[in-house]
């Protein structure tokens, strides 16, 4: 008689790395719709994973779903979402190329501040989404995105526009676009610093002949 054959054991994280990167990322968006981490969960319609291709060289952060994407289960729909559009559409950018996401995947009741606690809870599918795609540049949608993904930034006031390097991934912080709706002068500073972020995006595309590190608009943190 031989051994009991036993299906191997193998470790999820293993598991999940054998996958593609849509597979994981799918995963993910799985995890985001069971999850029960925060009351959040007691008060949203739809939790809102995040949105684009898993080979997006750019990514793009928010704060948190709000009214319209908490019905429709996908980020950046409503009017923010448009001025978004807009504003890539400006630079030549389309956002079939980005993947969209949030700080926070469960709306906030009355769209009201990310609480700490939220954000931390929160934080493992963030971080899951960049490890994942690991893009070459992430833009970061106003103070909550630039808080939580550089702790220890300068104010969003003072790094918008330029670009922030931690190891080999660079952070484009700038307003969240909301901010713009209303506002023509911080429209026009949004528009200028997506102007800023073409270049940018130029430059990472370049042949390595154009160090980035050159640029004088850049901000080396840690
Ligand atoms: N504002 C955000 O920060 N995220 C969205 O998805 C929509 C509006």
């Amino acid at each position: 008689m031989g051994r009991p054959v036993t299906a191997p054991r193998v470790p999820e994280q293993e598991l999940s790395r054998a996958l593609g990167p849509e597979a994981r990322l799918r995963l993910v968006a799985e995890e985001v719709e069971r999850c029960q981490r925060c009351p959040l969960h007691l008060t949203r319609t739809r939790a809102v994973p995040g949105f684009g291709p898993a080979t997006a060289r750019l990514m793009a952060v928010g704060e948190a779903p709000g009214e319209r994407e908490d019905r429709e289960g996908r980020p950046f729909v409503g009017a923010a979402g448009q001025l978004l559009t807009r504003l890539l559409e400006g630079i030549g950018l389309s956002r079939q190329d980005i993947f969209i996401t949030n700080v926070l995947k469960s709306r906030p009741p009355g769209n009201r501040d990310p609480l700490p606690e939220e954000v931390a809870a929160c934080a493992p599918f963030l971080d899951a989404q960049v490890e994942i795609i690991r893009p070459q540049a992430i833009l970061l949608l106003g103070r909550h995105a630039l808080q939580r993904l550089i702790p220890g930034a300068p104010g969003i006031s003072r790094c918008h526009g330029q670009v922030l390097r931690v190891g080999e991934r660079s952070y484009f912080p700038c307003y969240h676009p909301a901010a713009a709706l209303y506002n023509s002068q911080l429209l026009e500073v949004l528009e200028r610093d997506f102007q800023a972020l073409r270049r940018h995006l130029d430059r990472l595309a370049a042949p390595p002949a154009a160090p980035p590190a050159a640029a004088p608009e850049q901000l080396g943190l840690f």
